[in-house]
């Protein structure tokens, strides 16, 4: 008799058990899909839609690449390039994905898709091909890591397919017109819609 009472208990207390650590079990389940679908919707946000294989210009020996994400509110771009004279470089979309001049010329002017004044990233009227500047180092190699807000109500981001980034052989003060005095092309790549797109 004591020895059944005792096995019920036992049962009783392992069944509450049991059912306690399901409990936990999907609710750290459903923690888990919730935390999924987060990283999913910010990979979304910060997915790589466009990118650009920078190439020499002008007789300069820099090349590098450069990439494109969607954030929130505006895009990501990072860059990236290499023989490089160390300092400030004036880093542009500029309008026209035609990198095939010697010196780029062919690539035009600055993205202006809304009539605004050169001037530099942080800004609020800008060219939204301004990027500022990529700054190389005594290796020869620069990085830029930049987040783009909207640009005078223009989030269009896909647009920039199709058009080109140029480095500069001179800093971009900024401020002069149109280019930011930022001197010859010493790289240019057409901007393509990435390749290995997440979903
Ligand atoms: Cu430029
Ligand atoms: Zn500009």
């Amino acid at each position: 008799m004591k020895t059944e009472k005792c096995l019920i208990a036992v049962a009783f207390i392992t069944t509450q058990a049991w059912a306690q650590a399901q409990n936990t079990k999907e609710m750290r389940k459903s923690a888990e899909q919730k935390t999924e679908a987060k990283m999913a919707a910010d990979l979304k946000q910060g997915v790589t839609f466009a990118e650009a294989t920078l190439a020499p210009k002008s007789g300069s020996k820099v090349q590098g690449s450069v990439i494109f994400s969607r954030m929130q509110n505006g895009m990501q771009v990072l860059a990236s390039i290499t023989g490089g004279t160390p300092g400030k470089h004036g880093i542009h979309i500029h309008e026209k994905g035609d990198c095939s001049a010697a010196d780029a010329a062919s690539a035009g002017a600055h993205f202006n898709p809304t009539g605004a004044p050169h001037a530099g990233p942080e800004a609020h009227a800008r060219h939204v091909g301004d990027l500022g500047n990529i700054t190389v180092k005594e290796d020869g190699v620069g990085l830029l890591s930049l987040d783009v807000p909207i640009v005078n109500g223009f989030t269009n981001w896909d647009s920039i397919i199709g058009k080109s980034v140029v480095v500069h052989a001179k800093v971009d003060d900024e401020k002069s017109q149109p280019a930011g005095a930022s001197g010859d092309r010493i790289a240019c790549g057409v901007i393509q819609a990435a390749k290995a797109k997440s979903t």
